[in-house]
């Protein structure tokens, strides 16, 4: 199966990542999101992006130009009828993917693949919305998407083996390294990394360190490049808790109760980078 277009629902900072990686590859791309503003603030990012690669002397300015002139935009979902593989880079909440599935399985040729970039929820509960479970499947890209290395795919019961194929071999066109995982909740990146970032936010409420110690101790005592609660700032507050939430309902274990204090942040709209207040101030 040829992919010449790709469409990415969602603008936001995974989908804008993997429209830039995505276009880089050769890629057109068609982007969407609800507003012309979400769009054009999606594009911005993947321009300042590209601009600070052109000032450190890895892209070519005309590369640079033909990256941006393969990226479309849209509020329409409808148009990524144009798209031969499309993934959903949506907010972490079950009923806007499934949603946004059915849209697409409405929009789109029988032939296009569609797949979520959803970081914990089963991929067979997101295929059942559509009439073509055996076209989707799961490509899970980690923050920041350009740097990263590592895209999780994941099938779900009814994932046909040409669409695994199509999407491994995408992962490599766009310069990454596929891992395969088991349709679980968290699948194995956030089955291992979010109970983690739960435990260090559990350590700062029960006052076993400041949130700075917290970090200290995991970059320098166990060098991860960053600390889990700044870590959790840069993936979004939000989307920790849906996460925990997901391995919590899905398992039924007390392992994976969110922290209170993560939920009270998410609460109060401290949402990390993104809102300017997470466990730090930005
Ligand atoms: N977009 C594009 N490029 C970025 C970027 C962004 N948002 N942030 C940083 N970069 C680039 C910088 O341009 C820089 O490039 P060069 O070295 O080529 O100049 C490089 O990344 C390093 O950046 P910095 O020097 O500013 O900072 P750093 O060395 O501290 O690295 C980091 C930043 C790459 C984010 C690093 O701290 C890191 O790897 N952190 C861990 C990230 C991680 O664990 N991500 C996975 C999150 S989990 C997830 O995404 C899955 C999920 O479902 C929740």
């Amino acid at each position: 199966m040829d992919i010449k277009t790709f469409g990415v629902v969602g603008a936001g900072q995974m989908g804008g990542g993997i429209a830039q990686v995505a276009a880089a590859s050769g890629l057109d791309v068609i982007i969407s999101d609800i507003s012309e503003e979400c769009v054009a603030r999606g594009v911005a990012v993947i321009d300042k992006n590209l601009n600070r690669s052109v000032e450190k002397g890895r892209l070519d300015q005309g590369e640079a130009r033909a990256i941006l002139s393969r990226l479309n935009t849209t509020t329409d979902i409808a148009d990524m009828a144009g798209a031969d593989y499309v993934v959903e880079a949506a907010v972490e909440m079950e009923d806007l993917k499934f949603n946004i599935f059915r849209q697409l399985d409405e929009a789109c040729p029988k032939q296009t693949i569609l797949a979520t970039n959803t970081s914990s929820i089963p991929i067979g509960r997101i295929a059942a919305q559509t009439g073509r479970p055996g076209k989707v499947i799961g490509m899970h890209f980690m923050n920041p998407v350009p740097v990263m290395k590592l895209v999780e795919v994941i099938r779900g019961l009814a994932t046909s083996q040409e669409t695994f194929d199509v999407t491994w071999q995408l992962c490599e066109k766009f310069n990454k390294v596929a891992a395969e995982a088991s349709d679980f909740p968290g699948f194995i990146a956030n089955r291992i990394l979010m109970p983690m970032i739960n435990e260090a936010i559990f350590c700062l409420y029960q006052s076993v360190g400041t949130a700075e110690d917290i970090d200290t101790v995991m970059k320098l005592g166990m060098n991860h490049p960053m600390g889990p609660l700044a870590l959790a700032d840069l993936i979004g507050l939000d989307t920790c808790l849906a996460i925990m939430e997901t391995l919590y309902d899905g398992f039924k274990d007390s392992k994976y109760r969110p922290c209170p204090l993560l939920r009270k942040y998410v609460e109060a709209g401290w949402l990390g980078r993104k809102s300017g207040r997470g466990f730090y101030s930005y």
